[in-house]
């Protein structure tokens, strides 16, 4: 039986405590960042009222949530909501996976400020874990006297922004705790407006059980895997040995910045056993190809076009039941997380290499000259939509491009 799932977020300023007796002012959905997890079964009604009480207008996107257009939360489709004001969002949550929620509106500075927050859809036929486990990683960038670095310099709107304080659940370096001969669900979210994680568990193997758009059809085991801003990872993690201690941490990665550093995101502390009835079975669901791995594309979207052409680009409209097979090629000399609104992808080849897996995506990252090619079938959900990349500076100087769907 489908629910109704009422939640009530309310923007507000608040001071956010990253770090013991460290603050900054911060924005948060009922004053917490991040805000709410919204919990919801597969075929569900959710109904937000969001209130803004921030001084400035605001917007919900639900990301990667097949929603209809009306619903998407970007200020193509509804006027942004003001100081004072309130909005109703209503929709059905179609898919199980791991979702998020985020202002989509003066988002460079709303989503560093701590506007974001997971929305979670279960199936009742989810394999069993012990425990599950939500983490957001992010980062902030602080000036020298320890509050937010202002936005939006030269620097940033070319590279993105990024900080040194790093992130999991809004404060920083966290320490987690796991029973012993236990395995947990770890849905993982890159909520930074910029940072790269090409996550490790200090070298421990875990398995990838799924992506954006929710399980993949086998589990595939890792001992890393990169999350770029706006992704989604589930991973199965442990079991571990009691005292075991365990760095949650981001290898190096060059998204064409240089390479980063090896970096700590948090701590995995392994406590007592626990008993364990956590099941992984070895097929998780079934995804049909949508295209033949060679399909020809019937669009290119040149990614540094797209980068240098500023505002208010339209990309031409697609057809409801079309197959589109996207070429989206990226001749700059950085990484860009490709994201398109409300409809799931599954990625063909990069570089005319095959994909090794089927998944459904809605963000993908192409990274530096190279190409990934891309296929998506627009449901029955005209209306405006967009794409754009995941770095939120790239997209707020107008690396992104609005398009219909039409019948
Ligand atoms: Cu998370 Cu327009 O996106
Ligand atoms: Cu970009």
């Amino acid at each position: 039986m489908a629910a109704l799932v009422s939640v009530e977020l309310d923007a507000q300023e608040v001071d956010w405590e990253f770090a013991p007796g460290r603050s900054i002012r911060g924005f948060g959905y009922n004053g917490q960042v991040p805000g709410p997890t919204i919990r919801a079964d597969v075929g569900d009604t959710v109904e937000v009222r969001l209130t803004n009480s921030l001084p400035q207008a605001t917007t919900i996107h639900w990301h990667g949530v097949r929603v209809r257009a009306e619903m998407d939360g970007t200020e193509a489709v509804q006027p942004p909501v003001g100081p004072g004001e309130t909005f109703d969002y209503r929709f059905v949550v179609p898919d199980a996976g791991t979702y998020w929620y985020h202002s989509h509106t003066n988002e460079t500075e709303q989503l560093e400020r701590g506007l974001y927050g997971a929305l979670i859809v279960r199936d009742p036929k989810d394999p069993a874990f012990d425990a599950e486990r939500i983490l957001h990683v992010d980062d902030l960038k602080l000036a020298p006297d320890g509050d937010l670095a202002p936005f939006g310099d030269e620097h940033e709107h070319h590279s993105g922004r990024e900080g040194d304080v790093r992130l999991v659940n809004g404060r920083q370096e966290p320490t987690f705790e796991i029973p012993a001969d236990t395995v947990e669900r770890w849905r993982i979210i890159d909520a930074a407006n910029t940072r790269f994680v090409r996550l490790s568990l200090g070298g421990r193997s875990f398995s990838i059980i799924g992506t954006d758009g929710g399980l993949l059809p086998a589990p595939v085991s890792a001992t890393e895997v990169l999350i770029t801003p706006g992704e989604r990872v589930d991973l199965a993690v442990g079991p571990f040995d009691e005292g075991e201690q365990i760095e949650i941490e981001a290898l190096p990665y060059d998204r064409g910045k240089g390479e980063s550093d090896r970096e700590r995101f948090a701590t995995l502390q392994v406590g007592a056993a626990a008993e364990s009835s956590a099941q992984l079975p070895q097929t998780l669901r079934r995804i049909d190809p949508l295209a033949d791995q060679t399909a020809e594309p019937n669009r290119t979207i040149d990614l540094k076009a797209l980068m240098h052409a500023g505002h208010h680009q339209r990309a031409d409209p697609v057809r409801v039941g079309e197959l589109q097979v996207w070429d989206l090629v990226n001749e700059t000399g950085q990484d860009h997380p490709f994201h398109i609104h409300g409809f799931f992808f599954q990625v063909l080849q990069h570089d005319g290499e095959p994909s090794p897996e089927l998944a459904w995506k809605d963000t993908v990252n192409v990274p530096r000259r190279s190409q990934t090619r891309i296929a998506w079938l627009p449901d029955d959900r005209p209306g405006e939509w967009m794409y754009h990349c995941h770095i939120l500076e790239h997209h707020a100087m107008g690396m992104m491009a609005h398009f219909s769907v039409v019948r």
